[in-house]
């Protein structure tokens, strides 16, 4: 990996645009297709702050997907508001949803979405093109993107030429072409390592501590929500936590001690949710609401997670 992340250059004028204030009030999303309804989200409240990262956490299904969609504009919410500045997003129509999306909020996903058959800058240059900035200065705003998150020397590269790590700092850069106030990542680091993971994780934290953008990132790694300033807990729909990294720490211990001590705590939590998890979904199978088949494939998922957590638990001591 070339370039820490952490120490990613920050251009002159590169950001003019700095984060707002992202705010949702009595969220509801209700999937419907034909008779079946699926409440996604069942009235979520929450805010995010311009300079802030914050993490969004939960099981499977808990709705950290569609929430991401709805600040984002992606998708509209069945119930409920969504002030983005001082937008109402409920307001727009389906063109100027399209367009706010564009130049407002930038979009970083788990399975890295570049296009393969175009170079580094050429993709950074994509979103540029869709907004219409003249061809005269995208070339040098993409390379200044590029040098951003670290990657100056591989804008000649294409996707496959660089690691998982490498092609989700790119995946920024291309998020950041238009210089949008907010930035969402759904799960970016789900593919990556651990060393990737931080990499990435730290260049959003800086986005938004250095930059003053609003960061919103989905994760299911407690190692990566440790790293951001607040965590926002999701199951079932519904909000049923807030804390911060700190939060976590029961006892505090100084220097390094402090960062293990909070993410056992998490895995511990993590682990918790999942056994909980695993209890409602085969009551839930005994009551007939979901089919055995997939309670079972399901179970067999949330043990698997529970049994790499407490491999994570114990060689970190726990
Ligand atoms: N387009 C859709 N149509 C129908 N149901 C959907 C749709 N998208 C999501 N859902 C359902 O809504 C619920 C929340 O899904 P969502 O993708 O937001 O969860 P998530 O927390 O992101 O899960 P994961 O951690 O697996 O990514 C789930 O029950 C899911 O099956
Ligand atoms: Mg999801």
């Amino acid at each position: 990996m070339s370039g820490s992340a952490g120490g990613a250059a920050i251009v002159e004028g590169l950001f003019e645009r700095r984060g707002v204030r992202v705010e949702v009030r009595d969220l509801v999303k209700i999937y419907r297709r034909g008779r079946l309804e699926v409440q996604a989200l069942r009235g979520v409240t929450a805010s995010f702050e311009p300079g802030t990262i914050t993490s969004v956490m939960g099981p499977s299904g808990s709705g950290k997907t569609t929430l991401l969609n709805l600040i984002g504009g992606v998708d509209r919410p069945t119930g409920g508001s969504i002030l983005f500045g001082d937008q109402r997003l409920e307001v727009l129509s389906d063109e100027e949803l399209d367009r706010h999306r564009l130049l407002n909020v930038g979009f970083i996903f788990q399975s890295i979405n570049l296009v393969p058959s175009l170079t580094a800058r050429e993709n950074v240059e994509l979103p540029m093109i869709l907004a219409g900035l003249p061809a005269g200065e995208r070339a040098g705003r993409a390379l200044q993107l590029l040098r951003a998150v670290g990657l100056e020397d591989r804008a000649d590269h294409y996707p496959e030429e660089l690691s998982g790590g490498e092609q989700q700092r790119v995946a920024i850069a291309v998020a950041l072409a238009n210089d949008p106030p907010v930035i969402l990542a759904d799960e970016p680091t789900a593919e990556l390592d651990y060393e990737a993971a931080r990499g990435v994780v730290d260049l959003l934290a800086h986005l938004a501590r250095g930059v003053g953008k609003t960061v919103v990132v989905t994760t299911h790694d407690p190692r990566v929500a440790v790293r951001t300033d607040r965590i926002v807990r999701l199951e079932d729909g519904r909000i049923i936590g807030e804390y911060t990294p700190l939060e976590l720490e029961a006892h505090p211990q100084p220097l390094g001690g402090g960062e293990s001590h909070s993410l056992a705590e998490l895995v511990r939590a993590r682990i918790a949710a999942l056994e909980a998890e695993i209890e409602r979904v085969e009551e839930a199978a005994m009551r007939g609401e979901i089919p055995l088949r997939r309670a079972a494939r399901r179970i067999v998922e949330l043990e698997e997670s529970i049994r790499a957590l407490k491999e994570l638990l114990s060689s970190m001591g726990g």
